[in-house]
């Protein structure tokens, strides 16, 4: 889960790592309060969950409170990159003096962390990694001994920081790594990270990833989750615990297994190619124990999606045997009653195909196709989706 600026902002304030003040709000008279309490230059900022904030007006300099509702005006409802903006953190403005970029992130190719860091922020790092690859010291981190301050200093110093700045940058390193050790991030990322006319090591931006399977370790950061910006049937699912994910087309799919669910997008997207390019409408794994709650919840997900006009369920039987499946589906049809209204197409295969099939040929419900392969299932789910 990637977090809002503000939300980065006061993580690091937490572990002691030097921010400035800022305060969110969501519409331009709100921001002038906030410019008035500050008080003195301020930022505006676009909260967004997008880089580039900056280049794209996102990001701009108020001298005072009406020079703020001026920017508020001009950035609440302005779209970066496909997401508008509904709230901006307005915050204290510093006298920078130069511009630095520091990162510690999950190194998942060596397996460890990596940290990235330049005395020249500010810019776009991807470009700065390309244009001037020297410039960007990338200085492994063991996991088992993370940051501490001579490895902080190690990075600043191969960085090229300034012998008088390094001690300084260093102890702010290893606050950021507390950041990122502790709260079980994926990503701690400050750009820029800012040397002040004033002398201070400022972290004035900052992106924070959150590794949602150590959930159940940190209680404070289900709320730190933005419900309004997730689909409402991905909450729907999420409270089932399905892996859902919604795309854009018109073809339900449920599927057992990660593996089996990606093949049958593939297969239906070409098979929609005959059917007036119909596509999927969702990713759907109910994993290994399909029982007919899960068939329920799923189909409920599904059938809750305007878009869907036909879903293909796909199921290799396994552990959970294809009667199982059958019988699971038949239930959740009527389980759910006049709330399901679309065709399903069934495809069985594995472990007890036979007695499957005889469950929904025997069960007789109007809404069932059942198909004998998965290319025939996604055509025939495809033809329904186009009628
Ligand atoms: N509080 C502040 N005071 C003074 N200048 C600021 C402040 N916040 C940001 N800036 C200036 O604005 C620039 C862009 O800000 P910021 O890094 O937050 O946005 P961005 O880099 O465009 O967004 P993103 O990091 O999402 O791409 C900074 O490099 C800095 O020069
Ligand atoms: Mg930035």
């Amino acid at each position: 889960m990637d977090l809002y600026e503000y939300q980065a902002r006061d993580l690091f304030e937490k572990y002691g790592v030097p921010v400035l003040a800022g305060i969110t709000a969501d519409t331009p008279e709100e921001v002038r309060a906030a410019a008035e309490k500050l008080g003195g230059v301020t930022v505006v900022k676009a909260q967004v969950k997008v880089g580039g904030r900056g280049k794209a007006g996102g990001v701009k300099v108020a001298k005072n409170p009406d020079e703020a509702f001026e920017a508020a005006q001009s950035i609440l409802g302005l779209d970066i990159k496909g997401h508008v903006v509904k709230r901006v953190m307005v915050a204290a403005g510093a006298r920078i003096a130069q511009e630095f970029y520091f990162s510690v992130l999950l190194d998942r190719a060596n397996r460890s962390y990596l940290s990235l860091t330049s005395v020249e922020g500010g810019m776009d790092i991807e470009q700065l990694a390309v244009e001037k690859p020297e410039a960007l010291a990338r200085i492994e981190v063991d996991p088992n001994t993370g940051i501490d301050e001579a490895k902080a200093r190690e990075i600043a110093v191969a960085a090229n920081f300034p012998a008088e700045l390094v001690d300084k940058v260093a102890a702010v390193f290893v606050k950021l790594y507390e950041v990122y050790d502790k709260e079980d991030a994926t990503l701690v990322e400050v750009n820029p990270l800012v040397l002040t006319e004033e002398g201070e090591i400022v972290a004035l931006d900052g992106k924070v990833s959150i590794d949602e399977n150590a959930g159940f370790r940190h209680a404070d950061h289900a709320a730190l989750e933005d419900k309004s910006a997730t689909d409402p049937l991905e909450i729907k699912a999420q409270e089932f615990d399905l892996n859902y994910v919604k795309l854009d087309g018109q073809v339900g799919v449920i599927g057992n297994g990660a593996g089996l669910v990606m093949s049958t997008l593939d297969v239906v997207a070409y098979a929609g190619e005959n059917h007036g390019g119909v596509k999927p409408a969702n990713f759907l794994d109910i994993g290994g124990g399909a029982s007919a709650t899960v068939m329920a919840n799923g189909l409920d997900v599904i059938l809750g999606d305007e878009q869907v006009k036909s879903v293909f369920v796909n199921v290799f039987g396994g552990i959970t045997a294809c009667d199982a499946v059958a019988t699971g589906i038949v239930q959740a049809l009527e389980i759910l009653g006049d709330a399901a209204s679309k065709p399903l197409v069934v495809r069985l295969d594995g472990n007890k195909v036979e007695e499957g099939r005889a469950i929904l040929v025997a069960a007789n419900h109007p809404l069932i196709t059942l198909a004998e392969t998965m290319d025939e299932g996604a055509d025939k789910a495809a033809e329904l989706a186009a009628k």
